[in-house]
């Protein structure tokens, strides 16, 4: 069992067994965060890429609870240095690693990721998860449409979270292609509503992933939760 929590813009706490993750730290500068930096638990913090939207409170959320950063080895590498972290695991594209909570693997994404001071962040990630309870949960992140989902979804998928906002990432439609690609159990979006640039009608989406594809649509608030 695994319980998926969004905390606005494309912050995710998964907590399965003893652990929690949480994917893309981004809470205090977050006109949609139900939470607080100093509210979250963090045994990992899966960072995708390196935009503010997604780190901004990596280093004082990693400080604070002495949760080990996953992400690419720039990532990596900066946090390190810049910020004094001490426990990292960087990795590349199609890399997969084996941690207490299962297993991780980091996708292809069609994004960019310099970091906030414009430094390389490497290449953007997704991350698939094989968590060590059983269940199976893509997370796309930032990243647009690529025909390449379909191999990800050869790992059966019990959730994908797909961003729908548009402008930076996939909108609606090419999420619904998406979905269709991945072919998962149940599918959230993300990375919508948190300004007006990416507002985005996620129950007329859902309404038409209900009608074109099996997957259960599910549409939350930040905040709630979806246990699979
Ligand atoms: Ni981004
Ligand atoms: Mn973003």
């Amino acid at each position: 069992m695994a319980e998926i929590t969004w905390l606005g813009h494309a912050c995710w706490s998964v907590k399965t067994g003893p652990h929690t993750l949480l994917i893309d730290p981004f809470l205090s500068d977050s006109p949609s965060a139900p939470r607080k930096a100093d509210d979250v638990a963090a045994d990992y913090l899966l960072v995708s890429h390196g935009h503010f939207d997604h780190v901004g409170d990596v280093a004082t959320i990693a400080s604070r609870t002495g949760g080990t950063l996953i992400s690419n080895f720039e990532i990596c590498q900066w946090f390190a240095k810049q910020h004094g972290l001490k426990h990292t695991l960087g990795m590349n594209l199609g890399g997969e690693a084996t941690l207490p909570f299962g297993r991780v693997k980091l996708t292809l994404a069609l994004h960019s990721s310099t970091l906030p001071d414009g430094s390389g962040g490497g290449n953007p990630c997704g991350f698939l998860l094989r968590l060590a309870e059983g269940k199976t949960i893509y997370f796309a992140c930032d990243t647009g449409l690529f025909g390449d989902m379909s191999l990800i979804g050869k790992a059966k998928l019990d959730l994908a979270v797909v961003p729908i906002g548009d402008v930076f990432t996939m909108g609606p439609d090419d999420a619904l292609e998406a979905v269709k690609l991945l072919q998962p159990k149940r599918v959230v979006p993300s990375h919508f509503n948190t300004w007006p640039p990416i507002a985005q009608d996620a129950q007329a989406w859902a309404d038409r992933v209900r009608r074109e594809t099996s997957a259960e649509a599910i549409v939350l608030k930040p905040g709630e939760s979806v246990t699979i």
